[in-house]
């Protein structure tokens, strides 16, 4: 199991903010929402695109290229032409940090 990672401070993130962190081989995005901070792969499930940079519409991120929605919490496919779900990685936060763990390989 892998270590937590830091992705930045509590505070540096507004709400509707994100940032990506790198962890072990993937790109992972970390957005804040009204309910805390959250973490999805950084990869769109229908054709590889950065969802980074996407708008944020209540808990879901939208796809900068072609426009699937992705939901936050659960990493479910939305809207097409993504159906596939990206994978959600544990987020916690401690002492004013926030961390991300890469929980794929157990
Ligand atoms: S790459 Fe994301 S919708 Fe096509």
């Amino acid at each position: 199991m892998s270590e937590w990672v830091e992705v930045c401070g509590e505070d540096e993130l507004p709400v509707g903010g994100w940032k990506t962190v790198e962890l072990d081989d993937a790109e992972v995005l970390v957005v804040r929402l009204e309910d805390g901070f959250h973490a999805v792969e950084d990869v769109c499930t229908h054709d590889g695109g950065c969802l980074a940079g996407g708008d944020i519409e209540g808990r879901e991120v939208v796809c900068p290229r072609h426009g699937a929605r992705f939901d936050l919490l659960t990493g479910e496919a939305t809207a097409p032409p993504a159906y596939e779900p990206v994978h959600v990685f544990p987020v916690k936060v401690e002492g004013g940090r926030v961390y991300v763990r890469d929980d794929r390989w157990g």
